[in-house]
């Protein structure tokens, strides 16, 4: 009860303090939003980004970490902004982007993951992603998960794009529909070269009908290079954790609500690091 009440407000004060103030911080908290989300390591084996990827969908806004959206409202492709943590970060491209579905957590993705996007060549012109010279292998396609299925986690991801760069025969032509594939296949084939930004969002169509178990919170603790663990913390956060046990950020199992996400209270002034910490449905 108190998530639903607490979510709004927590996903309201996101968007106002989008315009990300802290990047390196970001960077930090996104990586432990993919663990957290189980991203890391069944989707990816690894995810160390130098820069933040945040997709901006119209009317919506920056969508924080898992937030969750509608079809309706993730229909037409978002706008990508990608900044890097910090200064030494050079991000002179091009890279490949990419959005797939990893599915409800804990699905099965053995026979792939669904391409919803695919972008070779792609540019950050002024932390906007440009596709002025570009080759869209996979025209965007927005999220359309099966009723029941639960909350699907659609990640974007941005791998550096070396010259040395060769897709596979069968992802050399632009304009191949939505399928099923091999993300990482499809990276190391390719010779792509790391994920330097990324992210993701939820979407959900009607009710989970799998049983609903235990959720977790992202651990501030992970966070510790940039000082946000509490106790370690010099970095002046005057966070305050209004809710900060497992126990209580867990959604009601079967609850229904399409916040299934639920919403950790962090009321501080660290942005969507504090916001929007999640804590996250597991499918028994
Ligand atoms: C800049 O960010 C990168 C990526 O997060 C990090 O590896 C590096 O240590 C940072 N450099 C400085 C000077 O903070
Ligand atoms: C580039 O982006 C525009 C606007 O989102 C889109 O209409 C167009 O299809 C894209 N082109 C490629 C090659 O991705």
């Amino acid at each position: 009860m108190f998530n639903f009440v607490v979510l709004p407000i927590a996903l309201a004060s996101f968007v106002v303090a989008q315009s990300a103030s802290n990047p390196a911080l970001e960077v930090e908290a996104i990586k432990a939003h993919f663990q957290q989300a189980g991203i890391v390591p069944a989707g990816i084996p690894s995810f160390d980004p130098s820069a933040v990827l945040v997709a901006d969908y119209a009317g919506v806004g920056g969508a924080s970490p898992g937030q969750a959206l509608t079809r309706a409202q993730v229909g037409p492709a978002p706008a990508i902004t990608v900044t890097p943590a910090n200064s030494s970060v050079s991000l002179s491209g091009p890279f490949t982007l990419a959005m797939v579905d990893f599915g409800a957590v804990g699905s099965d993705q053995s026979a792939g993951v669904t391409r919803h996007w695919l972008v070779n060549g792609v540019t950050i012109d002024n932390n906007a992603v440009s596709n002025a010279s570009a080759i869209a292998i996979t025209q965007y396609a927005g999220p359309a998960p099966p009723a029941g299925s639960g909350p699907h986690r659609y990640a974007f991801l941005l791998f550096a794009q070396p010259e040395s760069f060769a897709p596979p025969a069968d992802f050399s032509q632009p304009n191949i529909g939505v399928s099923l594939f091999d993300i990482n296949a499809y990276a190391r084939d390719s010779g792509l070269g790391a994920i330097v930004a990324g992210n993701y969002i939820t979407v959900e169509e009607g009710t989970a009908t799998a049983s609903l178990s235990a959720t977790s919170a992202v651990e501030t603790s992970t966070l510790a290079p940039v000082s946000t663990s509490s106790g370690a913390s010099s970095g002046g956060s005057s966070s305050t954790r209004s809710s900060s046990s497992p126990a209580s950020t867990s959604t009601a199992p079967g609850g229904g609500n399409a916040n299934q996400n639920g919403a950790a209270a962090f009321t501080t002034s660290l942005g969507w690091l504090a916001s929007s910490v999640a804590a996250f449905v597991v499918f028994a």
